[in-house]
């Protein structure tokens, strides 16, 4: 398989590009990496083909975020929905995530990457929650680029969980139910302490959120692009920053200039 993500010299840095404003990045990037089965189909190989190559993407596109200096990555990996594909290809992708963990782990490491996984972990297999639960600990005080991995998420199951964590804390008495405000729900989802994406972007044209991050997409604003996964690169990454850039985000207000 590929090159792990780091080797054993330092990298090549990936320079901004020229046109990219360096003072209006986003801090956060959600991206749902979907396009992976079509991107083997249209090359007549196998689903997961499509899978192994978007790890390929993923990698890409947490260098160039962490090069050009965005704060934080977060990337729809497995939903609760997707326990429903056929057992081969659920099967091979959770044997891609340990694969991926181990063989990169270092990498991730030595780049200053804080990783987490985000998500209901238990029902995955056991030793993939070992290879998770090792590679948070290890990069926990990593200061680079934040990278969120959904797996097994689900938005409205996130959603639930916390109402229902409140709602165990009130009943014990340690919580008035008049004092539940946004930033105490939102210090009850997966992403507690972090910042809400500004960007989301989509591949492959589904102009969908999929139950992806409900609460945390409130204002964020969408790239939706025909790119499939596989191939999304720097070019794809600058087009969908630009788009954003080009934005005027208003978080309900009006903009002062009208
Ligand atoms: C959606 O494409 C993609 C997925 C459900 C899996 C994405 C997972 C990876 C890229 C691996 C990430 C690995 C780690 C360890 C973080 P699709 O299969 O729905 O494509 P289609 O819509 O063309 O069928």
């Amino acid at each position: 398989m590929s090159r792990a993500l780091a080797t054993s010299t330092p990298r090549q840095q990936h320079p901004l590009p020229a046109g990219l404003d360096p003072a209006r990045l986003p801090s956060h990037v959600a991206v749902i990496m979907d396009g992976n089965g079509r991107w083997a189909r249209r090359r007549g190989l196998p689903r997961v083909m499509g899978h192994r190559e978007g790890v390929e993407a993923l990698k890409r596109t947490l260098r160039l975020c962490s090069d050009w200096g965005v704060g934080a990555l977060t990337a729809y990996a497995f939903s609760t929905e997707n326990w429903n594909r056929p057992g081969e290809e659920v099967n091979f992708l959770m044997a891609l995530f340990e694969r991926v963990l181990e063989r990169e782990i270092e990498g991730l490491e030595r780049e200053q990457v804080r990783i987490s996984f985000l998500g209901d972990l238990e029902p995955l297999p056991h030793r993939l929650q070992h290879l998770i639960a090792d590679a948070t600990v290890r990069t926990a005080g990593n200061g680079g680029i934040r990278f969120n991995v959904c797996t097994n998420y689900g938005g409205r199951a996130e959603l639930v969980r916390a109402a229902r964590r409140l709602a165990e804390r009130a009943a014990r008495g340690e919580l008035d139910p008049a004092s539940i405000d946004e930033g105490c729900f939102a210090a009850e989802l997966h992403t507690a302490g972090q910042l809400d994406p500004d960007l989301l972007i989509r591949t492959s044209g589904e102009q969908r959120i999929s139950n992806f991050l409900l609460w945390q997409l409130a204002y964020a604003e969408l790239h939706i692009t025909e790119v499939l996964w596989p191939d999304f690169n720097a070019e794809a990454l600058l087009s969908a920053l630009l788009d954003y850039q080009n934005r005027q985000r208003r978080f309900g207000g009006v903009d002062p200039a009208c």
